[in-house]
């Protein structure tokens, strides 16, 4: 079984073959972090992938009920997030199952471009 998993702005677009999912390495296992960064797509990570930031707030705004429910440390985190929005999630806790096609938009604040630009 694969999805797509599709992020927003750059429009990249990647099929994820479930049981060969690329790893980063940083946030549970199969999360959107450990997707993104085994994909090459950077997203800030601050606290290294243990709910305990927020600076990897993304928007899941296909699939998010395919995804694991936000635990109580996740939304506490991602109450102190800028932007937050009802299908925000931290990408290092949201794990999809991969029954339903994503699409993640990274906010502006997390793009390496931004960051490096300023
Ligand atoms: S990287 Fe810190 S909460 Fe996800």
């Amino acid at each position: 079984m694969s999805f797509e998993l599709k992020f927003l702005p750059s429009g990249q677009s990647f099929q994820i073959q479930q049981g060969s999912e690329p790893e980063g390495g940083i946030g549970q296992p199969g999360s959107l972090l450990d997707l993104a960064l085994g994909l090459g797509i950077d997203i800030d990570h601050a606290c290294g992938g243990v709910s305990a930031c927020s600076t990897c707030h993304v928007v899941v705004l296909e699939g998010l009920s395919s995804c694991n429910e936000a635990s109580d440390s996740e939304e506490d985190q991602l109450d102190k997030a800028p932007g937050l929005t009802p299908q925000s999630r931290l990408a290092c806790q949201c794990i999809p199952s991969g029954k339903q096609n994503l699409l993640v938009q990274i906010p502006s604040w997390n793009r390496n471009l931004v960051r490096e630009g300023s």
